[in-house]
């Protein structure tokens, strides 16, 4: 349809035919696509910087007292052996991203680049963002899998393959979760939790849990394969020798009836479809101690999607290259955990963007009755 040189004056929306009174109308900015499309551009500007080193080398100038922090492009290219002009364009894009400083000329790390794109940031992210999007050729295919109603190339053929580098990945992050946690969860006010943390990856809530209990143990499950990144990190954080290692399937390893005080579903719903997460919270259910308590973090749908884009986003990315990842609404996981036999549900935002339903479940009322 051609478009009116004088978009306000356009014909389609007169009053005759809108059946509103006559107002200006201004067509809508086309910059929601043009930031669709610079979206993966800019990844990959952020990916290349990553692989140069471009981060970490502006860092390490940081921490030499007598080197200026601030670099021109030529001197960073010498430093780092690339082509100059190129590695300029590259660091006026990161400029503009606003994931690195630039003035007069000259490039330094900003606060947010110091602390989530450097190896040693604080809340270092280098590891994850290379690796967050999953197989970057389903994201190509993504029409064909929602045609097919499943990805050509399903990361579920070779999880371990997929899930190690990720969960290196994520594990500072979701370790400063975990930690951040406590201030809601109070995990920290338990003497002796056992703790069960199925799929845990680099078991970054059994960590922060057995490090704020020192008399607490845990029970570490993941796949073969996985479960060595969850036995170094442990180790990392001295805490290996309170860890019992449980590799396997979490739907079928064995697990002790009402052994435990803390189970932990930290991430791993959100790839098992309806079915597998309510086999997942019946499990849990059936491992906790009457008062035991559920953590369930994963990135839940609000009500209305659009109040929570992270989280639709999240779920595209899993739909995208799993067979059953699914967006996992909110309100939905609170029927399933009412139905498991849960009860104070709460749901908290321990940092930004993570989420984490906790639910108690109940004491045992006959036991109540006989002890007293
Ligand atoms: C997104 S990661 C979450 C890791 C960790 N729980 C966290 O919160 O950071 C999902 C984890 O579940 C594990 N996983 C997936 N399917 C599994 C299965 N059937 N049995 C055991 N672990 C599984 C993966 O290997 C991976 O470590």
């Amino acid at each position: 349809m051609a478009d009116s040189p004088y978009p306000e004056l356009k014909k389609s929306h007169v009053p005759e035919r809108v059946g509103r009174p006559y107002a200006d109308y201004k067509p809508p900015p086309s910059a929601p696509v043009w930031a669709v499309i610079s979206g993966f551009g800019s990844y990959h500007v952020l990916v290349a910087a990553l692989e140069l080193g471009v981060f970490d080398t502006l860092s390490d100038r940081g921490a030499h007292p007598g080197i200026p922090p601030e670099v021109t492009a030529p001197e960073l290219a010498q430093e780092l052996e690339v082509s100059a002009p190129h590695l300029e364009a590259l660091l006026d894009s990161l400029a503009v991203l606003g994931l690195l400083e630039r003035v007069g000329g000259r490039y330094a790390l900003n606060d947010t680049a110091a602390r989530y794109l450097t190896t040693d940031g604080a809340a270092s992210m280098a590891s994850l963002v290379p690796v967050a999007p999953g197989p970057l050729g389903n994201w190509s295919h993504l029409a064909d899998t929602i045609r097919a109603g499943r990805p050509a190339d399903p990361i579920d053929d070779n999880p371990a393959d997929f899930y190690r580098p990720l969960v290196e990945g994520t594990f500072a992050t979701m370790l400063r979760a975990a930690t951040r946690a406590d201030l809601q969860v109070r995990y920290s006010a338990m003497t002796a939790p056992k703790v069960l943390d199925l799929g845990a990856g680099g078991a970054p809530w059994a960590i922060a849990i057995l490090k704020a209990c020192p008399a607490a143990t845990a029970i570490v499950n993941d796949l073969d394969g996985v479960i060595e990144v969850a036995r170094r990190t442990t180790a990392e954080h001295g805490v290996a020798e309170r860890c019992q290692f449980r590799p396997g399937d979490f739907h079928t390893i064995e697990i002790e009836p009402e052994a435990y005080d803390i189970a932990v579903l930290g991430h791993v719903c959100r790839t098992e479809g309806p079915d597998g997460t309510r086999r997942l919270i019946a499990r849990a259910h059936e491992a906790l101690r009457p008062e035991g308590r559920l953590l369930l973090a994963d990135y839940f749908i609000a009500p209305e999607p659009q109040w929570s884009p992270h989280s639709v986003l999240m779920a595209m990315t899993m739909m995208a290259s799993t067979v059953h990842g699914f967006p996992i609404a909110a309100a939905q996981v609170a029927t399933w955990l009412q139905d498991a036999g849960f009860e104070s549900l709460r749901l908290i935002e321990p940092i930004g963007h993570q989420y984490l339903y906790t639910a108690t479940k109940p004491r045992n009322l006959q036991q109540t009755k006989e002890g007293e």
